[in-house]
Order: C-alpha cells, then structure tokens, then sequence
C-alpha cells in the first residue's frame, strides 16, 4: 500500500490530507523539494536538505522537525513503501492559521511527504534529445526559494505540452534565458563554452546543475556561469537541461528551429556520461 507522511503521521496514501486552512493551500505559503533515490540511496540527499533548510530560512518558517530528524523520516517513508527507486516529495508550510496574510502567531509549520514514481525521459529522449520552446520568464524576484508557488511554472509547461514539446525556457524582458520551468537550462556557445545562467535570485540552483559542475570541472571541462540569451541559444552548438527528474536531458531543437545540427552533441554526450556514471556509482 502507498503509504505518506502528514505531520507527524504515516498514513495511506488515500487518507493523507491537510487542513483546509494550511496556508500552503490558501497561499502558497511554503516550499517543497524533490529527491530522487537510485538503488535504495538518496541522489545528492545532503545537498537537496541544504536547500529545503535554505528555502525555509529564507521564508522565516520555522523547521517543522528537527533537521537529524529528516533523512530518518525519509527512510521510513521508503521503507514503508518498500520502495528503492523513485523520488520523494517533500512539502513543508507555515501551516495552518485562520486567514490573514501576515505571519501568525505560535503556529505549527506542516509537514507532508510522498513517494513519487518521476516520468523519467525514455531511453530515445536521452539518446535523441528533445524539442523544447521559449517562453516569457514572468516570475517573481526570489527564484532562488523553492516556493510551492509556481503558477508561471505551470503555465509555461501548459504551453510546452500544447506545443507537444517536454520543456519550456523562460526569457526574461532583457533577453535572457534563465532556466526552464522545472529545469536548469544550458548551452555550448559558439566559441564552444558550456554556458548556464548563474545561482542568483533569478533561477533556481539546481542540485543536478551544482552536481553536473562539480563533474564536469573535474573531467576538465569548465563551466561559465553567466546569462545567456536567446540569440545565443539560436547560435549555440548544443543545448541540454537538467533536473532531477530529466537528468541531463539533451535539447536539440528550439522554437522549432534546430541548435546547431539538431543532433546531440559531443560535450552534450561526454557530460550525460559523466553524470550516469556518478549515479551509477552511488
Ligand atoms: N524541479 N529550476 C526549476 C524552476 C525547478 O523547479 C527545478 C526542479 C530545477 C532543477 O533543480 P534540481 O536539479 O535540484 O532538480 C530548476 C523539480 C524536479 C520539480 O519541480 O519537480
């Protein structure tokens, strides 16, 4: 049985709800994370920890457990759930308050957490690489929060799946290319760089990017982080994105013209091997 955990309780998945005035539901007053596991072992666990105490930190909500307390809460819930492969949802709010927008007082943050099976890219997507298409960046200030509010997200993955494409990048009023709507966006520039936007407020530092840096600059291959536009991306050579549930995911075609020869690239394929080494290594 599918088994999730609500504030302090590991209930069926059917019966695990919240409180109608959790201000996660009313607000979007919280923030989330999302850890793959691979073979029973948690992919980049400390880091993805790191940035849920981050996001929290930054929102002044309080740590609904103790921190010790979380990667054993997270084993539990595998366990429960016999479960080896997947990823683990992790939600916590300010928690529940009657409506006021300020912060109450002498409130309980909530915590929620489910077992997910991702939709990992299909062996031809890696292989092949995907199309994707641009889209206005039309968040606010502090993408560095992994907030539940995601409203532009989701309307910016709405207009990928019309356009029968896997991702959206979102572009900024200045031309830039920021990140996609759940991933980190990248490219090889056409002085054959590996270019993507750097961990500032105006994206989201990925842990698969932070990983996917380390590995790359360890193979010898430097990254630049700085901005890079949407002229770039028209002239780059290659493109890819990660993320924790696309890995790092080729992208070959962009608004439906092609980055360089619209195959997947050299640098493209040594950097997907070195990060299918490192979780294999896991
Ligand atoms: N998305 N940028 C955004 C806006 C994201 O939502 C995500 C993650 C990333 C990549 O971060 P990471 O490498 O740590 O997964 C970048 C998760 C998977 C999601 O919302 O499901």
């Amino acid at each position: 049985m599918r088994i999730s955990y609500v504030n302090g309780r590991f209930l069926p998945h059917s019966e695990a709800s919240v409180h109608i005035e959790d201000r996660g539901y009313q607000f979007s007053d919280g923030v989330y994370e999302v850890m793959a596991v691979v073979n029973g072992a948690f992919l980049d666990g400390d880091w993805h920890l790191a940035r849920l105490r981050y996001s929290l930190e930054q929102l002044e909500i309080a740590p609904p457990v103790a921190w010790t307390a979380f990667p054993i809460l997270v084993r539990e819930l595998l366990r429960r759930n016999k479960a080896r492969d997947g990823m683990v949802y992790i939600q916590a709010t300010r928690g529940v308050a009657k409506r006021d927008h300020a912060f109450p007082k002498n409130t309980r943050p909530s915590l929620v957490m489910t077992v997910v099976q991702p939709k990992w890219p299909s062996a031809a997507m890696m292989e092949k690489g995907v199309p994707i298409i641009t889209a206005p960046d039309v968040r606010w200030g502090r993408r560095d929060i992994k907030s539940i509010s995601l409203l532009p997200n989701i309307l910016a993955k709405q207009a990928a799946a019309r356009a029968g494409v896997r991702e959206a990048w979102l572009v900024g009023e200045d031309g830039v290319v920021t990140e996609g709507s759940s991933t980190n966006a990248w490219i090889i520039d056409a002085k054959g760089k590996v270019v993507t936007h750097p961990a500032n407020h105006r994206i989201l530092g990925g842990i698969t990017r932070l990983t996917l840096i380390q590995l790359a600059k360890e193979a010898g291959i430097p990254v630049v982080e700085k901005p890079f536009t949407v002229s770039d991306l028209r002239k780059a050579s290659e493109a890819f994105l990660t993320s924790t549930t696309s890995l790092v995911l080729p992208v070959v075609v962009a608004d439906g013209k092609k980055i360089g020869k619209g195959v997947v690239g050299p640098v493209t394929k040594k950097l997907q091997q070195l990060y299918a080494d490192y979780i294999s290594g896991l």
